[in-house]
């Protein structure tokens, strides 16, 4: 009787090991979890959740409107003038609109003295935008304390 628990038990851990792959494991350990606050019904901020979750990323949300949301960009200390719908956090950084997960990985590696990733607008293309294959240029911008943006990463238009 004894001997059958401990075989069965084994089977189960063997089971669980192939559902994750070791990759997908550390990387889900490892990586901090974004939190977005976004605008009711807005759709646009529902495929950027999505499109983070495909790309690993442990994602909670939450809805925010009108003024509540702007507050919550300016007390982030996004400037007005690179706003987006939606905005992102993730260990200490804000993430202001369709971010690509790339620059966010690039972000926690590099862990630049900033206030985050701006992405101004809706580019359309970007992630959550629409399809890449016909995307429009955009950059995503590195928010400073101060305020004042930089080019982090320039995408070409496809
Ligand atoms: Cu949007
Ligand atoms: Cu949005």
């Amino acid at each position: 009787m004894n001997k059958y628990l401990i075989g069965r038990r084994e089977v189960i851990f063997a089971a669980a090991a192939f559902a994750v792959t070791p990759a997908a494991e550390a990387q889900a350990e490892e990586e901090p979890p974004i939190h977005v606050v976004k605008g009711r019904g807005c759709e646009c901020c529902e495929a950027w959740v999505d499109y983070l979750r495909e790309q690993g990323f442990t994602v909670t949300d939450e809805v925010s409107m009108g003024t509540l949301l702007i507050r919550f960009k300016m007390d982030l200390g996004i400037p007005a003038k690179a706003f987006s719908c939606h905005t992102g956090t993730v260990d200490g950084y804000a993430l202001e609109g369709h971010v690509p997960a790339a620059d966010i990985r690039r972000l926690l590696d590099e862990r630049p003295d900033a206030v985050g990733l701006a992405m101004p607008g809706m580019p359309y293309g970007s992630p959550g935008m629409g399809s890449e294959d016909s995307r429009d240029a955009y950059d995503v911008l590195l928010v400073s304390r101060d305020g004042s943006l930089k080019v982090y990463t320039s995408y070409p238009a496809a």
